[in-house]
């Protein structure tokens, strides 16, 4: 006998949660990861905000904080406003000088990242506490799911995953010019970081669930679907440790705009031979 979804609910036993007055029974320290989260989300928050914002033109240069050549932070990239430098823009469009060129690009990353499953998994728990870890009740008395504004966006997740590509392959092409030292190939101290950054945004981008999907999701028969199958199974590896390029590629975003704008302002020298 099959019972409907409804059938199954009014037949469940019992209330939701066993009447016990404690928070929990766990003993162990599980309000550690989602505080380190927490603090780790909220780091981050600060300092791209702040990157974004800070854009000055470097004194007694014609560069801005941003580009140290030929390394183009991962925060401005693509580059293609008026100012942006010529080594590495897309475009001179004219716009308002006093509006940083990130601001134009961050909401693609930013829609992609807030709506990933593996961070929505994160911020729920360490900021919304819903709940805070496994077995541990939430403070909230009512739950909507992802069915109202603003969490119902997170269904965009799918197109942002497109968007992200697209980023993902301008990182890409940025390491590529990281190797350009005026029309010579070097290797710098920056074009490793930048190198290594495009690898990190390539593995968390293509790692994703949205990109399982994409390569062999409503398939029945592997069998007839060989080289999607070894797509599949190449980012189903890469989605295995989906948490893991999460937090590697948002760390090193900040290494790798830290490194560019010490080296712009003449803090660090970048070492690096051209061949
Ligand atoms: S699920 Fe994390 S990027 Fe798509």
């Amino acid at each position: 006998m099959s019972l409907d979804l409804p059938a199954r609910q009014e037949a469940a036993p019992g209330p939701a949660r066993a009447a016990i007055k404690a928070r929990t029974l766990r003993q162990d320290r599980w309000w550690l990861q989602p505080l380190i989260i927490a603090v780790g989300f909220a780091a981050f928050v600060v300092y791209a905000t702040w990157a974004a914002f800070n854009h000055p033109i470097v004194a007694g240069t014609a560069h801005r904080i941003y580009y140290a050549h030929p390394y183009l932070s991962p925060f401005f990239s693509p580059c293609f406003v008026k100012g942006c430098p010529p080594q590495a823009d897309w475009a001179q469009i004219d716009a308002p000088q006093w509006i940083s060129p990130a601001i134009y690009i961050l909401i693609f990353p930013l829609a992609f990242r807030a709506t990933c499953y593996y961070y929505r998994k994160a911020y729920y728990r360490s900021f919304w506490l819903s709940p805070p870890a496994c077995a541990v009740a939430e403070p909230h008395g009512s739950y909507s799911g992802e069915t109202r504004f603003p969490l119902v966006l997170n269904n965009i997740h799918r197109y942002a995953w497109y968007c992200a590509m697209i980023c993902a392959g301008i990182l890409t092409w940025d390491a590529v010019l990281g190797f350009n030292f005026d029309g010579h190939f070097g290797i710098g101290v920056g074009s490793l970081i930048l190198a290594v950054n495009a690898v990190l945004i390539l593995g968390y981008t293509l790692g994703c669930h949205s990109c399982r999907h994409i390569t062999a999701g409503r398939l029945n028969h592997f069998s007839k679907h060989p080289l999607r199958y070894r797509m599949w199974t190449f980012v189903s590896k890469l989605n295995n440790k989906h948490m893991q390029w999460a937090w590697a590629s948002l760390i090193w975003i900040v290494v790798a705009d830290g490194y560019i704008r010490l080296v712009s302002n003449g803090t660090f020298h970048d070492f690096h031979h051209v061949f």
